[in-house]
């Protein structure tokens, strides 16, 4: 494997990456680190709440600090929010971390699969669906342009996006 010895998970929100970074854990028995979860720790507050009480600014400035803190840490399986590419500095230091994987899927599929929780506030719009295909329309060049392997999602189960990544990440 090139780079850094991490598999770095990226993707629009819905894309798998929580659920498909735990299964990675526990199949290659590397720790999982989340960026979310690192800037829920550091900010001490529900990501909800950090953009409601906050601003997605500051959010921002959060996860690139956290995301810094990963590199010189010892390998592991990095999981990331779904706007971590949006700044090219994160996109370097994700490259400096390991393999970047990019989890796919076709827009209809992540709406239906972020609409089964009310937990990502970029969404709390008055038309969720248009505002998906804004951001889907504006990240999907970043997603594609960071990634070494990219993972089209829509028709896997978890357990089998986790076995594909594996198997390609061999073949590297
Ligand atoms: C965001 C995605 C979320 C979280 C925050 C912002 C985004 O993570 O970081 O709500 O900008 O796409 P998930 O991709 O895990 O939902």
């Amino acid at each position: 494997m090139k780079r850094g010895n991490s598999v770095v998970l990226i993707g629009f929100m819905g894309a798998g990456k929580s659920s498909v970074g735990r299964l990675l854990a526990q199949k290659t028995g590397l720790a999982r680190f989340d960026t979310d979860e690192l800037v829920v720790a550091k900010l001490g507050q529900s990501i909800a709440d950090i953009f409601k009480t906050r601003r997605e600014a500051e959010f921002r400035l959060a996860e690139s600090d956290v995301l810094a803190h990963l590199v010189g840490q010892p390998p592991g399986i990095i999981v990331t929010g779904g706007g971590i590419v949006l700044r090219p500095e994160n996109v370097a230091l994700l490259k400096k971390l390991g393999v970047i994987v990019s989890l796919e899927a076709d827009e209809e599929t992540l709406f239906r699969r972020v609409s089964r929780r009310d937990t990502r506030p970029l969404l709390r719009t008055k038309d969720p669906r248009a505002t998906l295909h804004e951001l889907f329309v504006a990240r999907a060049p970043l997603y594609h342009g960071a990634a070494d392997i990219r993972v089209d999602t829509s028709q896997l189960s978890h357990d089998q996006v986790a076995i594909e990544i594996l198997r390609r990440i061999e073949t590297l």
